[in-house]
């Protein structure tokens, strides 16, 4: 049996700490769908078109990653594409409360979904798309963080402080 993952998120953009777990699911299951979130947050800096364009370039040279995107119940997506495996990335006991509850909330909407966590290589674990924002926006380095074409498509935003 084969088996299909869905990594889901918001995406606003992509960090090298998603790029790692992707790196690192692309060998545990057979396929892994990027599955971004429509409307994730009520103003994205990047449209869903924008993170849609990102992820396909970053992961193009991954031919088992595809890049999607749903609305509504991800387990309800996770149905329409038959996938079996949500994956998400745990970095710090931060974020493992909210985690802890969403895998069990989709467990018991669909109990034969599993939610798998991975853990990003350490120098990742501080990263998150927020800060990324953050730092960038007043004026501080990114690289080294985010793929090259996230940082182009900061600037080209033009929201940071010295751009
Ligand atoms: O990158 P994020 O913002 O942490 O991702 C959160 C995401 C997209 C995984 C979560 O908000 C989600 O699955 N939303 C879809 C709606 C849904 O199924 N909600 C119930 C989850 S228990």
């Amino acid at each position: 049996m084969s088996t299909l993952a869905v990594y889901p998120g918001s995406f606003d953009p992509v960090t090298n700490g998603h790029v790692d777990i992707i790196a690192r699911g692309g060998q545990l299951f057979d396929r892994i769908i990027v599955a971004i979130l429509i409307n994730a947050e009520k103003a994205p800096l990047f449209t869903i078109d924008e993170r849609v364009e990102i992820a396909r370039a970053v992961f193009k040279n991954q031919r088992n990653v595809e890049v999607d995107t749903f609305d509504g119940l991800l387990v309800d997506y996770m149905e329409r594409r038959q996938a079996n495996v949500i994956v998400r990335g745990l970095r710090a006991v931060s974020d493992f409360e909210f985690e802890f509850q969403m895998a069990l909330m989709n467990q018991r909407l669909k109990p034969q979904i599993e939610t798998v966590f991975m853990m990003p290589a350490e120098q990742y674990t501080y990263i998150s798309s927020r800060l990324i924002k953050e730092v960038f926006a007043l004026g501080g380095r990114v690289q080294g963080l985010v793929p090259e074409l996230v940082e182009q498509r900061l600037r080209e935003k033009g929201l940071a402080k010295n751009a």
